[in-house]
């Protein structure tokens, strides 16, 4: 048996940010959502969120958390979005478009476009106002069903869950049976600190019955 020289972490004793740091550290590899929102007016913005899963598949509900800024605690733009507009899209982050997604966590003024700065493409989803994104080879159409927050503070989190109205998947990321086939897809994840990591070294095990 291995035995681990342990220490520990009490987060009433540190800073949030110590804390912050080591649970995105440990907690990986973290797929990454590229999130379409729109604001009132109908301007569309566009963030990447790491704190993102599948929360429930039957009837299917997806979930990402945007923290408030650390230093002002402030709402980032796509809290402030779905607060209006109850409608996001999540689209799947891939190799190819990685450095285009980090792009868009630029801070930049509330309404301007991080498509634009980006050089990502929008287009019309079907059922939510905020667009596809098209370099994107899945997308994810999602009526906002609940905004949990965690505090006020810098760092505090809102729990954002949407349920699945539309699945869009390009035909190029298929597998001939119709299931995504994984290095087609070149799906890529966020680690600690700025490290990302890609998703060509799988491995499988038969599941117990
Ligand atoms: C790969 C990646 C993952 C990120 N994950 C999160 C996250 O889960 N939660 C969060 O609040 N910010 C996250 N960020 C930072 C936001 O994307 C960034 O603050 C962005 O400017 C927010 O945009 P908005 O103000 O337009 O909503 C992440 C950034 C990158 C590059």
């Amino acid at each position: 048996m291995t035995e681990y020289n342990r220490t520990t972490i009490d987060p009433a004793e540190v800073s949030w940010i110590d804390v912050y740091r080591r649970l995105t550290e440990v907690v990986v590899p973290r797929p990454i959502a590229l999130v379409s929102t729109v604001d009132g007016d109908g301007r569309p913005n566009l963030a990447p969120f790491s704190f993102f899963t599948v929360v429930s598949s039957n009837p299917p509900f997806l979930a990402f958390s945007p923290h408030r800024a650390g230093r002002s605690g402030a709402k980032k733009d796509t809290l402030r979005n779905l607060e209006v507009v109850g409608e996001f899209v999540v689209s799947i982050t891939t190799r190819a478009i990685a450095d285009r997604v980090n792009s868009c966590a630029a801070t930049l003024p509330y309404g301007d476009s991080e498509f634009q700065y980006s050089g990502l493409t929008p287009s019309p989803a079907e059922r939510v106002r905020p667009p596809l994104v098209s370099e994107s080879p899945v997308s994810i159409e999602c009526e906002l069903v609940d905004l949990h927050s965690y505090g006020e503070e810098g760092g505090a989190g809102t729990l954002a869950v949407g349920r699945v109205v539309l699945v869009h998947l390009a035909s190029e990321v298929l597998d001939s049976e119709g299931r995504i086939a994984a290095d087609r897809l070149d799906a890529v994840g966020r680690m600690g600190s700025n490290l990302w990591v890609g998703t060509s070294e799988t491995f499988e095990m038969e599941r117990p019955e």
